[in-house]
């Protein structure tokens, strides 16, 4: 009954997709269970790239059943458009299931977000504008919109209602905009209710379900640990629980289901929007990897801040979600460097920290220290074998494995779905 669980190691876009797809010929189910639109994940199949949003990468591989779970928030124009253009290109799209209890993002989360945003001036946080703070927020506040409520429409009158109360008051009062009505919401809300009834159901049954029966089920994390409500650099963070916890708590099967835990990691590191990044680089060597590894969000298309590989970071990310395998991606946008620095530590005004730094702002003001590796030059988008690799590409994995805490169980070389070694098989 293999449970198996994806996450994004560093600050998210470190090739999830591309791992959720190398598994997903041999998976019964794939997951999203936090998250919504905000996440982007391209999968290349041959001549065809694919970017998801809010739908899992399983459902690019015919015979997987993908599963919207809880712990989501929903854009329902989104999900149709998606829906609608991956039919168009010939997917199969039917089997999507879609969770009773997930959150709704409404046209004022979408508002919210962006106003809120502006006014943060200087502190704001960078978010992708889709209203996914606003509505977990409102989830945590109790007055969130389910999609089961949208099969009862007074009970869905009086919850925009309440909603819109005290969130017209700060429009108008303080943000200087235009009231909501409760009928657009409404009318807008209730005009997905028929297409989305087919795809409703208790998806945390349906997963127990499938695990009893020993079906193969893969929780595919959106964002990263470093960007997780309470393990990421808050504020500098995404609203949702991305680590492996919130597998168990976004889809309600329970963590000793939960039989692997797998890691995705950038062989060096990026970010998007603003917040601390102790290896960032803001000169020609920050070029090089945004350009050679086409560091752009497939969400937003903002170029991504790049910095080379931080080991602590790791060493977190493997602690706080029970990392069993790491999947090491973009090892080949590496290739050419003659040397490439690994950050091994941390220095905070003279002291030396080995691991993350508790505090906020020894964080913001910690400095890298670097070791130093010999690189190579061979092109390495052919390997398929670990020793297809030249001796020092070997040897920079090799140090990765030992300085992060689990094995580099699969090394990605190349964006195509078949660009990939694999050392030790995924799933149990
Ligand atoms: P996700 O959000 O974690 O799914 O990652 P994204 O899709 O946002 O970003 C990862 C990008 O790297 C995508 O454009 C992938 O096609 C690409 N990618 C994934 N693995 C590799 C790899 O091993 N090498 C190279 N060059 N590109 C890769
Ligand atoms: P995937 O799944 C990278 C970042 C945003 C911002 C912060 C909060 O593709 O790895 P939000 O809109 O979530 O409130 O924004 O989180 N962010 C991501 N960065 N990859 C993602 O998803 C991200 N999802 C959110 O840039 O800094
Ligand atoms: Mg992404």
């Amino acid at each position: 009954m293999p449970g198996v669980v994806i996450i994004g190691a560093q600050w998210g876009d470190e090739g999830k997709g591309k791992a959720t797809d190398l598994i997903a010929n041999r998976t019964d189910y794939v997951v999203k269970f936090n998250g919504g639109n905000n996440a982007g994940h391209t999968v290349v199949i041959g001549d065809e790239k694919y970017a998801l949003h809010l739908l899992p990468s399983g459902i690019l591989t015919p015979g997987v059943t993908p599963v919207i779970a809880n712990g989501v928030v929903i854009d329902l124009e989104v999900l149709f458009n998606e829906l609608t253009a991956l039919g168009s290109r010939g997917l199969d799209v039917s089997k999507l299931v879609v969770s009773a209890n997930a959150h709704i993002i409404t046209q004022y989360h979408r508002t919210l977000d962006r106003v809120t945003e502006r006014f943060l001036g200087k502190r704001q946080i960078g978010t992708t504008g889709r209203g996914i703070g606003p509505a977990y927020a409102d989830k945590i506040n109790r007055v969130g919109i389910r999609i089961q409520d949208l099969f009862d429409e007074n009970i869905l009158r009086q919850k925009v209602e309440g909603a819109l109360h005290q969130k017209n008051h700060l429009l108008v009062k303080v943000y200087n905009r235009r009231a909501i009505g409760v009928d657009e919401v409404v009318d807008d809300l209730l005009s997905y209710a028929e297409r989305l009834r087919p795809m409703v159901a208790d998806t945390a049954l349906l997963l127990n379900r499938a695990l009893d029966e020993g079906k193969t089920v893969v929780f595919e994390g959106g964002q990263a640990t470093m960007l997780d409500v309470d393990h990421g650099t808050y504020p500098f963070v995404t609203s949702s629980s991305s680590t492996a916890g919130g597998a168990a708590t976004g889809s309600g099967v329970a963590p000793n289901r939960l039989d692997r835990i797998i890691g995705i990691v950038k062989a060096y590191t990026t970010r998007v929007g603003a917040g601390p990044f102790p290896t960032e680089l803001h000169d020609e060597w920050g070029e090089r990897l945004r350009s050679v590894g086409f560091e752009f969000g497939t969400t937003t298309g903002r170029p991504r801040r790049t910095g080379w590989y931080d080991a602590p970071i790791t060493r977190y990310t493997q602690r706080g979600n029970g990392v069993t395998d790491f999947v090491l991606t973009k090892l080949d946008v590496l290739t050419g460097i003659e040397r490439i620095p690994v950050c091994v530590a941390y220095e905070v005004d003279g002291e030396r920290f080995d691991e993350v730094p508790v505090s906020q702002t020894d964080f913001h003001h910690a400095k890298p220290v670097y070791e130093e590796f010999p690189g190579w030059d061979e092109d390495i988008s052919g390997a398929r074998e670990f020793g297809d690799l030249p001796k020092n590409a070997q040897e920079y994995v090799l140090a990765l494995e030992e300085m992060s805490g689990s094995r580099m169980s699969a090394i990605g070389v190349g964006p195509d779905r078949e660009a990939i070694v694999v050392r030790h098989d995924l799933l149990p």
